[in-house]
C-alpha cells in the first residue's frame, strides 16, 4: 500500500498504520498538538482518492467532513490513497526562528563576579618515548608523567584508551590531556589531542524548551559566546505540551520505541543547530569539549532517555534531579564523543533546570529584596523569593 500525496511524493504504509505515522516514518510532520489521540482535531488531511477505514473523527466539521477531510492520526489506509496536506497541517520544525549575537553576555557573566571556569581542563605533557629499557605500556607511561604533575588518581575509561596509542604516536608523544577536575585524587581523563598553542576550545550550551531550542557557542577560555541559533523543537510532531509527550514516550507507542523516537528528535534538533553554528564560524565539531543542557524535568529525561512516565503519576516523582556528568557520545551530540555534558538541575516533577537557571542568572538567589521569576513558555513556572528562601510552582500555559 502506499500514499500518493498531490505533490507527487510517495509513500509507503505498513499493514495497520495510520496516515499519520505513514507520513511521520516517510519525514513529513504533522502539526500534532495531542500527540495522535484524535482529540485535537489540527492533522486535517484531505483523502482525494482511495479508500480508508477511519477510528474517530469528532474534531471535524460536518462541512470538513465533507470535503473529504479526515484527522490522519485516526485514518487507516485500505489500499492506495492519494492524499492532499492542507498547508495549515503541515509541521515545518527544521525552520530557523532566530538567529542573533549576544557579544554581552560574557561581560554579564563578569558583572556577576565570576571568571570563566569550563567542565573541561587541558595540561600539555611531553613524555619520554618508549625504549628496550623504558618498555612501560602506553598508559602507564602516562600515568607515570602525570603523577609529576601532582595527578594522582586519574580515572581512564575504555574510549580513552581506545583512541591513546595513536594519538601519542602521531603527535611523537606530546600530547595535550583533556580532563575533568575532580579534586585532585578523582579526575578524569577525556581523551588526547596533539599539543597545539593555537588551538580553540569550544562549548555549547542548550536550552531544550517544550517548544523551542535554543544553543550558544561559547569560547571556553574566555566566556565569549559566539553566536546563537534556535529552532522548534521537533518533538512537537509528538505533541505540544509535556504530558501528551510523556504519553507517546510511555504509552502510545511502546514504552522503548516512543521514548527513541522523542529522544532522537531533540538530539537531530540539537546537531543540526550546532552544525549550522560550527559551518558559520569554521569550528571543528571535534574541538566542542564540553556540553551544558537546561530543561524542564519531562524534556532532560527525554534527553537522557530516562523513563518520564512517573512524572505524570502521583505522586509525581522524576527518575532523577540531579545529573552525573555523562558524556555527549552516549546520546550522539555531534561534538567530541568525550565532551561531559552539564544537565542543570531539576528541583521537582514540574520545576526543571530552565527554571533552575533562570534564578542563577536573575541573581536572585543572591539578593535580600524579594524578586518574582515568571517564565510562561508551554508551561509556566514562577519563582518567588531572596537569598534566604526562594518558593516555586508550576502550571501549564498552552503551547
Ligand atoms: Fe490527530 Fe491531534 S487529532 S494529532
Amino acid at each position: 500500500m502506499q500514499i500518493r500525496l498531490t505533490t507527487d511524493e510517495t509513500v509507503p504504509v505498513a499493514q495497520g498504520e495510520s496516515v499519520q505515522d505513514a507520513l511521520k516514518h516517510a519525514g513529513i510532520d504533522l502539526v500534532s498538538s495531542c500527540g495522535g489521540k484524535g482529540t485535537c482535531g489540527k492533522c486535517k488531511v484531505r483523502i482525494v482518492q482511495g479508500d480508508y477505514r477511519e477510528s474517530g473523527n469528532a474534531r471535524l466539521t460536518v462541512q470538513e467532513r465533507g470535503s473529504g477531510l479526515v484527522l490522519a492520526c485516526r485514518t487507516f489506509p485500505v489500499g492506495d490513497l492519494v492524499v492532499e496536506i492542507p498547508k495549515v497541517s503541515r509541521l515545518v520544525v527544521g525552520d530557523k526562528i532566530a538567529v542573533s549575537r549576544m557579544r554581552e553576555l560574557a561581560a554579564y557573566m563578569r558583572s556577576y563576579g565570576v571568571t570563566s571556569s569550563p567542565l573541561t581542563s587541558r595540561l600539555d605533557i611531553e613524555l619520554p618515548p618508549p625504549t628496550l629499557t623504558d618498555s612501560i605500556s602506553d598508559l602507564e607511561r602516562l600515568k607515570r608523567e602525570l603523577s609529576k604533575h601532582g595527578f594522582g588518581g586519574v580515572r581512564f575509561s575504555h574510549r580513552f584508551a581506545e583512541t591513546m596509542p595513536a594519538v601519542l604516536r602521531g603527535s611523537a608523544w606530546n600530547v595535550s590531556l583533556t580532563y575533568i577536575e575532580g579534586d585532585g585524587i578523582r579526575d578524569e581523563a577525556l581523551f588526547l589531542s596533539p599539543q597545539d598553542d593555537a588551538a580553540q576550545r569550544y562549548g555549547i550550551a542548550v536550552d531544550v524548551g517544550t517548544t523551542t531550542l535554543v544553543l550558544y557557542l561559547v569560547r571556553l577560555l574566555d566566556g565569549e559566546v559566539i553566536d546563537i541559533a534556535s529552532t522548534y523543537n521537533s518533538q512537537m510532531q509528538y505533541g505540544d505540551d509535556v504530558i501528551s509527550r510523556i504519553v507517546y514516550a510511555t504509552e502510545q507507542a511502546g514504552a522503548e520505541r516512543g521514548l527513541a523516537e522523542l529522544q532522537d528528535a531533540v538530539v537531530s534538533d540539537i546537531n543540526a543547530l550546532a552544525a549550522t553554528l560550527c559551518g558559520r564560524h569554521a569550528v571543528d565539531a571535534a574541538v566542542i569539549d564540553a556540553v551544558v543542557l537546561a530543561g524542564n524535568t519531562t524534556m532532560s529525561h527525554i534527553f537522557w532517555r530516562l523513563d518520564p512516565s512517573s512524572i505524570r503519576e502521583e505522586p509525581y516523582i522524576p527518575a532523577l534531579n540531579y545529573f552525573p556528568l555523562w558524556k555527549a557520545g552516549t546520546q550522539r551530540i555531534a561534538v567530541n564523543p568525550q565532551a561531559p555534558v552539564y544537565t542543570l538541575p531539576c528541583v521537582a516533577s514540574y520545576v526543571g533546570g530552565d527554571i533552575v537557571a533562570g534564578v542563577l542568572a536573575a541573581k536572585m538567589h543572591r539578593r535580600s529584596e524579594i524578586t518574582l521569576l515568571m517564565d510562561i513558555g508551554t508551561n509556566g513556572e514562577l519563582v518567588v523569593g531572596n537569598n534566604e528562601w526562594l518558593v516555586t510552582a508550576a502550571c501549564s500555559a498552552g503551547p
